[in-house]
């Protein structure tokens, strides 16, 4: 039997994290992950941070390679209507940004510190069930290398994604989940060309979304909305672009650049919220309690703002001997995750084209746009959300 303060399922950005800032504060914790160290690594997600997520890894010692890599953002290009609305988050929000920085970068940062610091990381080891969350002592139950092993801890932080194991530890008629699957998916798009403008742009098109936003320099990220059991393969290059410069390129701005495809995928999307966060000793945090589709690129910011306030209530309980915090934690952090939620659906619903929408649905759309980038208001409602809700922690 091994023996922990803190037992994480999950090295994702929210399990790495959690493990971080317990380092940091001589809190020990050894993490279980059910895939091999290789793919954890290379995992392609999304990657754009907002102010506190930079801010975030900056407190934590984090900052040094990200502030050289990342890339500042202060306005996005919303396109509807044959013409470009730029909205200056940046300025609408009083100076905070939102960076370019892929979710595997940030990963490689966390993995690399929490391996500097010798910590203890099973890879390749599925955890199969947790015991005893209502007693002073949970086991969580793995397998590593054929074995089973025992994990003894005194909390569990349930940080293993929307697929993981924790949060089917909570009991049936305490559970209640909130789910809205829409009837799209984004076809997302890596090619080899430098990116026509620096600003993420979005095409609200009566055929569909799409988006662009800069990689690299070099490197162009583009989505286009598809059907949500549509193949990659029925989308050659050609149509790729065809519909990319339909949906994108507007009057008065350059047309998108073309390049070499090096990727094509097809992404479902949902919203997705489970309550409570917690039961008993189980804490989840990230995936594993929420899901938002991507549209306003939340997923990661989201996963961190819970790893703060899960970091401080454990502080707190170890250091203070201050239950407070563990015992506000689901509620603080489902109360900012439903106004992310809020926001996330928001957009979602304001900018793609559903099946058999009506000429009035569209007409509210494209009000909603207009108020949104063509008052003072709007704008600032977005640019707040767009950087970040603040974290109570
Ligand atoms: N045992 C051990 N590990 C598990 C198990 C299990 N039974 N089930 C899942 N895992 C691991 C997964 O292999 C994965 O590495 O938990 C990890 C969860 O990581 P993420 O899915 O990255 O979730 P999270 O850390 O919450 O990060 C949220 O990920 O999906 C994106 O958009 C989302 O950017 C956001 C971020």
């Amino acid at each position: 039997m091994i023996r922990t303060q803190v037992g994480i399922i999950g090295a994702g950005p929210a399990g790495f994290m959690l493990s971080h800032l317990l380092h940091l504060e001589g809190i020990e914790s050894v993490i279980i992950e059910r895939s091999q160290k290789d793919h954890v690594r290379s995992r392609l997600r999304a990657g754009v941070l907002e102010q506190g997520t930079v801010e975030m890894m900056r407190e934590v010692g984090l900052g040094e390679r990200m502030d050289r890599l990342a890339l500042e953002q202060h306005a996005l290009d919303f396109r509807f209507n044959n013409r470009s609305h730029r909205l200056d988050f940046h300025e609408a929000s009083g100076g905070r940004s939102a960076w370019v920085y892929p979710q595997y970068e940030v990963v490689a940062d966390l993995m690399q510190a929490r391996e500097e610091a010798g910590a203890q990381i099973f890879y390749d080891a599925p955890v199969t069930h947790i015991e005893g969350l209502e007693g002073s002592r949970p086991t969580i139950h793995f397998e590593s290398e054929g074995q089973p092993l025992e994990l003894s801890c005194d909390f569990v932080a349930g940080c293993d994604g929307f697929r993981g194991i924790s949060r089917s530890a909570i009991p049936d008629d305490k559970l209640r989940l909130y789910d809205r699957v829409y009837p799209f998916g984004w076809l997302g798009i890596l090619a080899d060309a430098p990116p026509a403008i620096q600003d993420i742009t979005w095409g609200c098109h009566p055929d569909g979304f799409a988006m662009m936003s800069i990689r690299t320099p070099e490197v162009t990220r583009l989505y286009l909305q598809c059907d949500p059991d549509d193949s990659p393969d029925n989308w050659s290059d050609d149509r790729i672009w065809a519909a990319l410069h339909k949906r994108l390129d507007v009057d008065g701005q350059p047309p998108i650049n073309e390049g070499r495809i090096t990727q094509k995928a097809i992404t479902a999307m949902r919203s997705f919220i489970c309550e409570p966060m917690r039961f008993g000793r189980l804490f989840l945090a990230g995936d594993a309690a929420h899901i938002v589709p991507p549209t306003g690129a939340k997923g990661l910011n989201a996963a961190m703002a819970d790893i703060k306030v899960l970091g401080r209530s454990l502080v707190e309980h170890y250091k203070r001997h201050d239950q407070r915090w563990l015992d506000g934690y689901a509620d603080t952090c489902l109360e900012r995750m439903w106004l992310v939620q809020r926001f996330s659906a928001g957009l979602c619903t304001m900018v793609h084209q559903f099946p058999g929408q009506s000429a009035f649905e569209r007409g509210m759309q494209l009000a909603d746009l207009n108020y949104m980038t063509g008052t003072r208001e709007g704008r600032a409602v977005f640019a707040h959300n767009f950087t970040g809700l603040p974290v109570q922690a």
